[in-house]
């Protein structure tokens, strides 16, 4: 039998999809962790805060998907944020529902990057005022055919789909 290592334990990111000031979704996201790690997950499971990357809108002159290492980014935030990425086997993007979508935060930090997310396992915790199903849709949309595989989703409770 192999010994586990540090190195060898698959890491997840829950990526917090909100950037505003006193926004729900760290909240939710260290929820998600702490239930997960509850559960004798055999992952380790870290929280990639995009309040804290704080990523400008993309700047970037290439196209992601044709770009397959760190250094060909132009800027240091993109080459810190590819790098970043790349060192996750898994996703659960945390997204609240901003007019029926996701936020533009989740977007641009998605946007930055195609290959390190490409292939990988992920799925959606979504939330809103009223819920957060229209938001999972457009994400699963966008972000699934071709780049993640998004491999389950949250069960809504007693969600009303309005505004
Ligand atoms: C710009 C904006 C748009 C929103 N649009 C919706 C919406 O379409 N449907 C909904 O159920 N809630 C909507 N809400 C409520 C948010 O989903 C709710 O406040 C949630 O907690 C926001 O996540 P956050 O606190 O992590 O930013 C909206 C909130 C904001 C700030």
């Amino acid at each position: 039998m192999t010994a586990t290592t540090s190195d060898t334990i698959p890491k997840a990111a829950i990526v917090v999809g909100s950037q505003r000031e006193h926004r729900a979704g760290l909240q939710i996201a260290e929820f998600v962790q702490e239930t997960l790690q509850d559960s004798q997950l055999s992952a380790k499971l870290a929280i990639v805060d995009l309040a804290i990357w704080n990523l400008p809108l993309y700047n970037e002159p290439g196209i992601p998907s044709r770009i397959f290492s760190a250094q060909e980014y132009q800027h240091e935030h993109t080459q810190r944020w590819s790098r970043e990425i790349a060192s996750y086997q898994a996703f659960i993007f945390v997204t609240p529902q901003y007019n029926w979508g996701y936020p533009a935060s989740l977007k641009n930090a998605l946007d930055y990057l195609f290959n390190e997310w490409k292939g990988k396992p992920a799925m959606i915790v979504s939330y809103g005022g009223h819920g957060g199903g229209k938001a999972a849709e457009q994400l699963k949309q966008a972000f699934g055919p071709g780049i993640v595989r998004f491999v389950c989703r949250e069960k809504e409770g007693n969600s009303r789909e309005i505004r």
